[in-house]
């Protein structure tokens, strides 16, 4: 075996993770014959003493249908502010430093982190810290920039509009307003792409402030046309004109990272208040990220991890792999993390769905 390298899974899980794992182990192994380690619970297992495996070609064997990710994964673990318990309070400490030894003790040549926003900020800047690095896109959220598509987000979509399909049957025979709340904290991608494929009647999503009154309206327009029930769907970040997000728990309360949570039950209270109206929330939550990936997902998540191993092979640090249009390509991981990729509330999807009638929350005019 000439080359290590090593791999890890970092931020919230997301389904076809197992495929890049798997992606990476069978090219680097089978046409290469490099030896691959996995980093366990994303940059958490490269603090303190490494925690990591060998991935041989029996370790991704039957992982291409599960969900999750068999190295574990973390969204609390960024090394350069590294939550540490001290005397009963928690401070935030930069380990970089000694995530860079790790990493160099382990003998490895470059490191694959698979992650969203997070943590491709961090590879970014360990890669700067000389940690060879190579990113792969990854969250259901769909809202990293530099790749037409992050894996993980067709699954998401895919869940979110059978559960829209089943809860019409429902809200149809109740006459009920059922509002959906789906994932989605800065990028309403979920909610209006699942919410056109299921038919949604309102779609609330956090590029587009909403006005109550507009909401209620649509929803009374469609019952004076006849359909005595209304689906809305809320992605978890949208909220109010002039008002703010829900949120659980604040960044400080929840070690750097805000929690939201609480939109859709907002929304069913202010419909069933001002319309009179008998309201049901279903929170898809964690639903969304769970379980077998899609067949695109297993297919684009072998794709990057194929091509996360070409990168490393040509030497190509600090790149991440990308999808333009039907080709796998690559771009500086910089060009993923400096923004995101949010819904344009001018472009062809959201006028789509308005021709189509859908109520995005948009005050009347
Ligand atoms: O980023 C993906 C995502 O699913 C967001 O939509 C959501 O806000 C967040 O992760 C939830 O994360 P956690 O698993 O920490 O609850």
């Amino acid at each position: 075996m000439s080359r290590t390298i090593a791999i890890l899974t970092g931020g919230g899980d997301c389904p076809g993770l197992n495929a890049v794992i798997r992606g990476v182990v069978r090219s680097a192994t089978l046409t290469r014959d490099w030896r691959v380690i996995g980093i366990e619970d994303g940059f958490d297992g490269l603090v303190g003493t490494p925690r990591w495996r060998e991935l041989t070609l029996a370790s991704v064997r039957g992982i291409l249908p599960r969900g999750g990710t068999i190295l574990g994964t973390s969204n609390r673990g960024n090394p350069l502010a590294y939550p540490v318990e001290e005397n009963g309070e928690t401070r935030l400490v930069d380990l970089s430093d000694q995530v860079v030894k790790n990493f160099h003790d382990l003998g490895v040549e470059a490191l694959i982190a698979v992650g969203g926003d997070g943590t491709l900020k961090i590879a970014r800047a360990l890669q700067e810290k000389g940690v060879p690095m190579v990113g792969v896109p990854k969250t259901i959220d769909n809202d990293l920039r530099g790749t037409d598509v992050t894996f993980g987000y067709n699954t998401a979509v895919n869940i979110v509009t059978e559960a829209l399909d089943r809860l019409h049957s429902t809200a149809e025979s109740h006459q009920r307003v059922m509002v959906v709340e789906v994932m989605g904290r800065d990028a309403g991608w979920i909610g209006l792409e699942a919410g056109l494929a299921g038919s949604a009647d309102v779609i609330l999503i956090p590029e587009i402030p909403f006005d109550m009154t507009a909401v209620c309206d649509a929803i009374e327009a469609r019952k004076a046309r006849g359909s005595k029930f209304s689906i809305v769907v809320a992605a978890e970040g949208a909220f109010p004109i002039a008002g703010q997000k829900v949120v659980q728990l604040t960044g400080s309360e929840n070690l750097g990272v805000e929690r939201l949570g609480g939109v859709g039950a907002f929304v069913a209270d202010e419909i069933s208040r001002l319309l009179h109206v008998e309201t049901r929330v279903v929170v898809l939550g964690h639903v969304q990220r769970g379980g077998t990936p899609s067949p695109f997902d297993r297919i684009l998540g072998s794709r990057f991890g194929v091509k996360a191993v070409e990168l490393i092979e040509q030497k190509r640090y600090g790149r991440m792999v990308s999808l333009q249009g039907r080709q796998v390509s690559d771009v500086d991981i910089i060009d993923a993390v400096d923004s995101l990729n949010l819904v344009d509330p001018d472009g062809d999807l959201v006028r789509t769905a308005e021709a189509l009638g859908v109520m995005l929350g948009r005050a009347a005019a």
